[in-house]
């Protein structure tokens, strides 16, 4: 059955974490998907909930409290209001944006943790953690830092060290410190209920692998199966916290639920809060029927970093649990870049969405426009201003807009904005109808698959031929002499515009609102596309209103300059932030054998994000180094790039593979890596001193 066929949906998209604003990679991977579906759904009259709300527990809100010196409560709700408002402003037209910190989502996370529990389904732990005796806590992943046993990078997270990309346990650092009160931690006892996926596992390969083949996008697909073909291991559910939903049993006070547990009930609980505010059963939404037929529709917008938590882990609860639906489909996006560059909070590199609409006041609809040409649906994408101003002014303004105003100035000015019929349709006119009616077929499919650039794409080519039928027909010649043709064309083209109305509500909601306002007609659901008699003889079009206006390369310029001071600022805040290290002796230095080598070869590394395999011409040798630059270089690109190499360190072994040596790289304070390499090529094996 289609996708679009059911009665029911149940949409969500991501719950942020309230810590900090939205920007354009937010709208790009989980909401403007979410959002072009939903109102889809809407214009078909299904029975749609679509459910979002900030995710206010983990550690990603704690950590922020920390650095701004204020309590996790006050950074919750400072950036609740934020995200809320910003949603609001880009029409992202949410039934409920919620919060799990409201009592209805803890209360709903401890009864889901209890319906396990009583069940059996957890697996009880006793395990030895770092514990900060100053600050009387469990240490989180993050809250512990040591040097990595593998590369000897001092910062290294518990979780992980991202110089090299190793993975790891807290216990794994060297001389571990707590980031709360810089002591050493002690090892501490403490039990936790871990949800075992590994038993899991033959259910999720055959729902997920076997029945969902075909239908997830390739690049969720992929996903999932990576991460099943690894075996999935027993995941804690319960963590050492002191913020975030409580676990609801006696011999676990002070412990809370983890926060990817808590965080996709907020989900449900937003639905349940929906409900009650509008008198609906949420269980409808939610719960399994005696009739499948008659079960909710569910589908999760979300980024590709979300991915495990809503294929594997949630629907691995869902099942456990038993009276719940399960995911129909989790059309996951990929990452929006900018400019070159990842997005990144840390860096102000980005597009905040409030310093946008302060920038650009009333251009939702353009950003919505440019965002949903580029949405990252099968790989990463990229957003640069550039592009931004030759898509609005190509094909907003140049496309839509024009032909748009054309057809209203011209209705006004020959017939006082009265749409008359005129004589027959001719053949060309009956050839522009049956054009028009093939769009909103081609869009409902596009829709239907989650391929929304493709439908956008159909919308404006629908434009496009509105465009091409004026400026064959030349109204604005005929005129002179055939008034009665005058009449009929603009009658024509203004059913085309009527159509265009019509078409763009799912992806321009303010632009659409306009366009009914200016044809003086009532909104219309998608049943209405493709008709050609949507506008009557005899009526009365409105006021003419502007619907794009051209984006100037000063405000280009304006946008391009603030991201190059955002880097300023960062390189002067990098040059703070790395204080000197002690001295060494001319000896000591020169102990170190450095060359100048050429990459031969490079490929990533199976199983890690950040490591490459390089085969290194070293002048003295060919040889094998591990290098954790994954995510700043792509093997293809570096090949042939010439590297300094300390070629006289001890050789160890990184993921099964003998690393011989290390690359030199600049590294700065965000741990972004760039080679310094020679300006001209020089022979392999040239020493460096
Ligand atoms: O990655 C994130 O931003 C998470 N806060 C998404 C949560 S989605 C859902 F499960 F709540
Ligand atoms: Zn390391």
């Amino acid at each position: 059955m289609s996708t679009l066929s059911k009665k029911r949906y149940t949409i969500t998209s991501a719950l942020p974490y309230a810590n900090g604003p939205l920007h354009i990679g937010h709208l790009a991977g989980a909401y403007i998907p979410g959002d072009i579906f939903v109102r889809f759904l809407r214009l078909n009259h299904k029975d749609v909930v679509y459910v979002c709300g900030s995710d206010e527990h983990g550690a990603a809100i704690t950590i922020k409290a920390k650095k701004e010196g204020v309590t996790p409560k006050e950074i919750i709700n400072k950036y609740n209001k934020q995200i809320k408002d910003s949603f609001e402003d880009f029409g992202i037209s949410f039934d409920i944006y919620h919060r799990t910190s409201e009592p209805i989502h803890h209360q709903l996370s401890q009864e889901f943790f209890l319906n396990l529990y009583e069940k059996g389904e957890f697996i009880e732990k006793f395990s030895e953690q770092y514990y900060d005796e100053e600050f009387n806590q469990f240490l989180a992943d993050r809250y512990i830092v040591g040097t990595c046993p593998h590369c000897q990078n001092e910062g290294a997270y518990g979780d992980q060290c991202e110089k090299c990309g190793t993975s790891l346990s807290p216990t794994d650092l060297i001389n571990p410190k707590s980031t709360l009160s810089g002591n050493t931690p002690i090892l501490k006892e403490t039990k936790h209920w871990y949800l075992p996926l590994d038993k899991y596992q033959p259910w999720l390969e055959e729902w997920l692998i076997e029945g969902k083949k075909g239908e997830l996008k390739s690049n969720v697909f992929g996903q999932c199966q990576s991460w099943l073909k690894s075996g999935l291991q027993p995941r804690s559910m319960t963590r050492d916290l002191d913020w975030g939903v409580d676990v609801p049993l006696v011999e676990a006070e002070g412990k809370k639920l983890y926060v990817w547990l808590d965080a996709p009930i907020g989900y449900i609980s937003a639905t349940k809060q929906w409900a009650i505010d509008h008198g609906k059963n949420w269980e409808d939404y939610w719960k399994k029927t005696a009739n499948p037929e008659d079960e909710s529709t569910l589908i999760h917008f979300i980024g590709k970093d979300n991915i495990v938590f809503h294929c594997i882990i949630f629907p691995a609860i869902l099942h456990a649990h038993g009276d719940y639906i399960l995911p129909d489909n989790v059309p996951a996006n990929e990452f929006l870049n900018l400019e070159g560059d990842k997005l990144s909070t840390s860096r102000n590199h980005a597009v905040w969405l409030h310093e946008y609409l302060e920038e650009f006041p009333g251009k939702q609809d353009e950003l919505r426009y440019v965002l949903t040409s580029i949405l990252p649906e099968t790989s990463d994408s990229e957003f640069t201003w550039k592009d931004f101003q030759a898509r609005v002014n190509n094909e907003l303004v140049a496309i839509l807009g024009n032909f748009i105003n054309r057809v209203m100035v011209l209705s006004h000015k020959y017939f006082d904005g009265k749409l008359l019929r005129g004589s027959v349709y001719t053949d060309t006119d009956q050839n522009v109808f049956e054009e028009l009616a093939k769009y909103p077929g081609l869009i409902e499919q596009s829709i239907g698959s989650y391929r929304f650039r493709e439908a956008l794409s159909y919308f404006i080519n629908a434009a496009r031929l509105g465009n091409k039928y004026l400026a064959e027909e030349e109204p604005w010649k005929i005129i002179k002499n055939d008034e009665e043709r005058v009449k009929t064309v603009l009658f024509v083209a203004s059913q085309i515009v009527a159509n265009l109305a019509v078409l763009a509500q799912p992806f321009l909601p303010k632009t659409a609102t306009k366009l009914f306002e200016m044809l003086n007609l009532p909104q219309k659901s998608w049943d209405s596309a493709g008709e050609v008699d949507l506008l009557k003889e005899g009526q009365q079009l409105g006021e003419v209103q502007l619907l794009f206006e051209k984006i100037t390369d000063e405000q280009v310029e304006f946008q391009l300059n603030k991201l190059a001071q955002s880097k300023i600022d960062n390189a002067k805040s990098v040059s703070i932030a790395a204080p000197a290290k002690a001295n060494v002796t001319f000896d000591d230095f020169m102990k170190l054998d450095i060359r100048v080598g050429t990459i031969l070869e490079a490929e990533k590394v199976a199983k890690t994000k950040k490591l490459l395999k390089l085969k290194i011409d070293t002048g003295i040798d060919q040889r094998i180094v591990v290098s954790g630059i994954a995510e700043f270089f792509a093997p293809a690109d570096i090949v042939g790039k010439q590297v300094s190499i300390l070629v006289n360190l001890e050789p160890r072994e990184i993921k099964g593979i003998m690393s011989q040596g290390m690359i030199l790289m600049a590294e700065d304070a965000d741990g972004r890596l760039d080679f310094v390499n020679p300006t001209d090529a020089v022979k392999s094996g040239s020493t460096v001193r």
